[in-house]
């Protein structure tokens, strides 16, 4: 459940999502991943964007970790179910070769993920999240055609008709992003006593 005063926006995906020049690609989580996803799970810089519910403990050489390789082996495992089957669906967000070379990229040109959840066969909604790991790697478009993509995705191949989003009200590139994209807010969280 979001936390209070955060927004849950909202976006009923058109028939036909546009087009456009593409710097990125999607693909879906390989094991060549695990260590990419290993070093982003576990980096406390992130974890503010997004509450999984899982715990924090030490590694070896005491540094923070929410999940060990071997959970995050499994994790990728059931990727292969597919987003149906198992509710969620994780893709990695890959540069093109030859874009820009001031990119920080891994071998393969992994700049982040994007994340379909919370899948609803009712409603045939779900949830989206987006990380962009490398702030350095932020403000190029990759956030917004990732997420393009992922709409895309979801409207042609799940079958999907709505996607929805939290967002944290001190976390105006987020909101700018989906704001941009279309997304409208659903309603204002807040519990607050007065
Ligand atoms: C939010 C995030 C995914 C945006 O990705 P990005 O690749 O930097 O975004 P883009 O460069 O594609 O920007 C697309 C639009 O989003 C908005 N935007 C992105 N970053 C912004 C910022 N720091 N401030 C204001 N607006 C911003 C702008 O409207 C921008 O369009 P413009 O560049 O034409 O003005 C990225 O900042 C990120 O990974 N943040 C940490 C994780 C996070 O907050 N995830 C969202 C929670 S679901």
């Amino acid at each position: 459940m979001p936390s209070p005063a955060e927004m849950r926006f909202r976006f009923t995906i058109p028939d036909e999502c546009k087009e456009f020049a593409l710097q990125i690609y999607l693909r879906p989580l390989e094991d060549s991943d695990l260590d990419y996803l290993y070093r982003w799970e576990n980096d406390p810089a992130v974890w503010q964007y997004g509450d999984c519910g899982a715990e924090v403990s030490h590694s070896t050489d005491m540094s923070p970790v929410r999940f060990s390789k071997e959970e995050l082996r499994q994790f990728i495992e059931n990727q292969q179910q597919g987003f149906h089957a198992n509710e969620q669906l994780r893709l990695v967000i890959c540069r093109h070769e030859g874009a820009d070379e001031s990119v920080s990229t891994t071998r393969g040109g992994r700049v982040g993920f994007i994340d379909l959840f919370d899948f609803d066969p009712v409603g045939l909604t779900a949830g989206v999240g987006i990380l962009i790991c490398d702030p350095a790697n932020r403000r190029r478009g990759y956030g917004r055609e990732a997420l393009a993509l992922a709409l895309d995705h979801a409207r042609r191949e799940l079958g999907l008709k709505e996607i929805n989003c939290t967002i944290a009200p001190d976390n105006p590139a987020s909101k700018a992003l989906f704001t941009a994209a279309g997304f409208r807010a659903k309603k204002t969280l807040d519990f607050r006593q007065e």
